[in-house]
């Protein structure tokens, strides 16, 4: 009896264990995701972007570029394209908000810097192809 009790304590842990982890796991992993645009790129432009990126807003005066469309975000800035679908890390877009640019032009410009989340989300659906799902 001792030794059924004894046995059966960590076999209920492992069970519990193994499904927490199966329920966690989607959030540990958004790499196994597909991104969307619209639910998982759009939202972070429209809160921490587009009051500057849009026509008589600072952002789009200086650089021109309109960050309240896919069509807008594909089309760059003055000076060409800041995605490059397929390839996150040669992308303009991802360099300035993850920093790796002249101080400048880190954006968004002059405020908190995006969550390694949002970064993350970016980056994500830019090596997925970037498209407008
Ligand atoms: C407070 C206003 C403001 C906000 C918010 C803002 N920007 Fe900008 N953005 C600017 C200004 C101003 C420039 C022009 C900077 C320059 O050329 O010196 C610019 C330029 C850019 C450029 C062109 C950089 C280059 O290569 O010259 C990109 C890309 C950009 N912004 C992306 C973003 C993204 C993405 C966000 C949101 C995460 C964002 N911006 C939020 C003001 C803003």
């Amino acid at each position: 009896m001792l030794y059924r009790c004894h046995f059966r304590l960590p076999l209920a842990l492992g069970f519990l264990g193994g499904l927490l982890f199966a329920v966690m796991w989607p959030q540990a992993a958004p790499a196994q995701q597909a991104l969307s645009f619209k639910e998982d790129v759009f939202p972070i432009l429209q809160i921490r972007c587009v009051d500057c990126h849009q026509p008589g807003g600072k952002g789009y005066q200086e650089s021109g570029l309109d960050l309240q469309t896919y069509e807008g975000l594909m089309k760059g800035t003055k000076h060409g394209a800041i995605v490059v679908a397929g390839s996150a890390f040669t992308s303009n877009l991802v360099a300035v908000i993850d920093r790796r640019t002249d101080r400048k032009i880190w954006m968004p410009h002059g405020k908190k810097k995006l969550s390694k989340c949002e970064r993350q989300s970016i980056r994500f659906w830019i090596n997925q192809g970037a498209r407008n799902n």
